[in-house]
């Protein structure tokens, strides 16, 4: 049996860090990055070996549910939750999601992972199954995760995401074209939410008050995103990007490529993901596409790729 499983990287369009606080978030899959896993099935104990990621095979058994390794953990849930001793067989993982970036390198890892184990054990996995499992292993990730990785990295579409009540697939009018940019600096989400964390002790009503205006800024969003305003929100992006500036989590590199996707005409841009480190995203029309990619590489971005949604 040779089985062919693959999820994909993610980007936050709106609402990182405040949909930890319950606030709305969009987020949506980049299916030009993806991690994929290859299942063997074969008489000797689970071996599970990674092409593009530095660590060494896992072997199983011996996995445990508590550990911080999270192909180790996931391993283990996983096959808790089949009720599965002994699983056989041999997964090969490869991954070109660039790592602690903001794009959902562990959550798609996590994702094809448990399902090339239930495909090793020929059972089924529901979406919102997998859901939970990878949900489990982003806790190590980030500590107290939203959610909002998983859910777009396993169920493949834009989301409208509101933590523990809300999970909309969200139609987009017409094509909408990203150029992202990578500092090339590798930031931990746990790190940054726990800053946001302490700012929220620290200075509750200012952060609440971010936090709120974050959320207000996503509930527009999925208006403009459904109605093609692109305008409308590429102002949206850029007045996101100034609150996570006021709760700290962007950087000098992540604010110089801000400024530069601007200048080179974009609609707007701000960072993505944790912040610190990682990536910002800019909206473009067709024709400042690549004249923003230009600017970027020119401010310093170590990579710059060209997306779009909405095409199907
Ligand atoms: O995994 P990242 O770096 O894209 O960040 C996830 C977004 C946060 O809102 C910062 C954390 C979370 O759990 O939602």
């Amino acid at each position: 049996m040779k089985h062919s499983i693959s999820a994909p990287g993610k980007v936050i369009l709106f609402g990182e860090h405040a949909v930890v606080y319950g606030r709305p978030a969009i987020a949506a899959p980049l299916s030009q990055i993806r991690a994929c896993a290859e299942v063997r099935l074969t008489d000797r104990p689970l071996t599970v070996l990674t092409e593009d990621i530095d660590r060494p095979p896992l072997r199983w058994p011996g996995a445990r549910p508590d550990s911080n390794d999270p192909l180790e953990r996931m391993t283990a849930i996983a096959s808790q939750f089949f009720c599965a001793a002994p699983i056989k067989g041999e997964i090969a993982i490869r991954s070109n999601i660039p790592i602690a970036r903001g794009l959902g390198s562990g959550a798609a890892v996590s994702a094809v992972l448990a399902r090339a184990i239930a495909a090793l054990l020929a059972r089924e996995l529901s979406p919102d199954d997998a859901n939970a499992l990878v949900y489990e292993v982003e806790k190590l990730h980030h500590g107290t995760p939203s959610g909002i990785d998983n859910t777009v990295v396993v169920y493949n579409k834009p989301i409208y995401f509101v933590k523990d009540r809300r999970m909309d697939f969200i139609r987009i009018a017409r094509p909408m074209s990203l150029v992202l940019a990578d500092t090339g600096v590798s930031a931990l989400t746990r790190e940054t939410v726990a800053a946001v964390r302490k700012l929220y002790h620290e200075q509750h009503a200012r952060t609440q008050a971010a936090f709120d205006a974050i959320g207000a800024i996503a509930e527009r969003a999925g208006r403009s995103i459904e109605i093609g305003d692109w305008a409308g929100l590429g102002e949206l992006m850029t007045e996101n990007h100034k609150l996570l500036q006021a709760l700290a989590v962007s950087s000098p590199q992540l604010d110089r490529l801000v400024a530069a996707a601007l200048d080179a005409g974009a609609l707007g841009a701000k960072l993505s993901g944790g912040g610190r480190g990682g990536v910002i995203i800019a909206l473009v029309d067709g024709d400042t596409s690549q004249p923003v990619q230009r600017g970027l590489l020119a401010a310093g971005a170590k990579n710059v790729y060209a997306t779009a949604f909405g095409l199907t």
